[in-house]
């Protein structure tokens, strides 16, 4: 029997109206200084330079830098002191801000490609974590994003396997939309060796950083070679192939004629969306009109009561978090509550040959 349950299932979809009209003004000037003025400035420099700009991709923990500074703003204290009250009441005590991040969506800005579980929620082994994001301003899109429900869904999570797993699903034949072709599964990896990224030695560090340059090309790799024994071999031969070799690369495959179905939840400025841990999830996979965009702030909430004991390496999210020695995970211990405090000193890790080399490498989808 195939256990489908998770610690969240019951959670509520959206918590209307937790942000007032202020707060939302708040997030939005936060927002136009803390990020867009940056991407703006990167868009203008890559067409002085004739070259294309970076897209538009999620931005990871503005806010705690913001909160870091002095004088301090005590505006967005208080806000963020009043969604962990709410937290509290609805999801009971323990909850902490883990990670903060600014979601963008217009014509040519997908924030988050890929059908993905967020990885970072599994370094607990818990299964109670959950995203709050807030709609802040939009143009024809009062909606989230796409989620695939676990009640829509239930013959795709019996092959995602929960609740321990972060997956997610990768099309076979190029980028087109997960439900109209066959997919791999693909589990994100939760190692115990970047534990090296999380003490104060820059050698410990530095070999981190090989290692996870060695994964990540072998994870690559290993999805280059299922895509072309796919176009190469008969189905049949494929999918034992696949069934023998597949763990080599996180791969499996998702049984064929599972019907994926996705879910966008009715939202207001101000709303918040919660995004359960183990519900597969990506950004709208429609086409926009001209014109069309949506802002959005997320916060990702886990809970203290719980110690890290896995670490995911991959994705934005974690290599935001290895630029700070303020964020280091607490190995064995229980995760800090670095949004409550003040004073952190935010300043990156100091520069290395290897860092450098790290830092332009990134997981890109074959
Ligand atoms: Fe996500």
């Amino acid at each position: 029997m195939v256990k489908l349950e998770s610690s969240c299932d019951k959670y509520p979809r959206v918590l209307e109206r937790i942000l007032s009209d202020a707060d939302v003004e708040h997030f939005k000037h936060l927002f136009a200084e803390l990020t867009e003025k940056e991407w703006l400035q990167r868009e203008a420099q890559a067409k002085a330079a004739g070259t294309q700009a970076p897209p538009r991709r999620l931005t990871y923990f503005s806010l705690m830098k913001r909160l870091q500074s002095t004088p301090r703003d005590e505006r967005l204290v208080a806000i963020l002191e009043k969604i962990c009250k709410r937290v509290d009441s609805v999801f009971g005590p323990g909850f902490v801000i883990a990670q903060d991040f600014w979601s963008w969506r217009a014509p040519d800005a997908v924030a988050a490609e890929r059908v993905h579980m967020d990885a970072d929620f599994w370094m607990t082994g818990a299964t109670d974590g959950f995203n709050l994001w807030f709609l802040l301003d939009h143009k024809d899109m009062a909606h989230s994003f796409d989620i695939y429900t676990k009640e829509e869904n239930p013959e795709l999570y019996k092959s995602v396997q929960l609740p321990h797993r972060p997956t997610s699903l990768i099309p076979l034949q190029g980028m087109k939309n997960p439900g109209s072709s066959p997919c791999f599964l693909y589990w994100e990896p939760l190692r115990f060796w970047p534990v090296l990224f999380e003490g104060s030695s820059a050698l410990a560090r530095d070999f981190g950083m090989v290692f996870s340059i060695l994964s990540t090309w072998w994870l690559q790799k290993a999805l280059v070679c299922a895509r072309a024994a796919h176009r190469r071999l008969p189905f049949s031969v494929f999918r034992v192939l696949m069934a023998l070799t597949g763990w080599l690369g996180n791969l499996a495959l998702l049984p064929r004629g599972i019907e994926l179905r996705t879910r966008k939840f009715p939202m207001s400025v101000g709303d918040a969306l919660v995004v359960r841990q183990d519900e597969l999830h990506v950004s709208d996979q429609d086409r926009l009109e001209d014109g069309q965009f949506r802002l959005a702030v997320g916060l990702k909430f886990m809970n203290q009561h719980h110690k890290v004991w896995k670490y995911p390496f991959l994705g934005p999210a974690g290599k935001s978090r290895r630029q700070y020695p303020a964020l280091r995970l607490p190995w064995g211990r229980s995760l800090k509550d670095v949004y409550r405090q003040h004073g952190l000193d935010m300043s990156t890790y100091p520069e290395s040959w290897l860092r450098g080399l790290f830092a332009s490498f990134s997981f890109r989808q074959a």
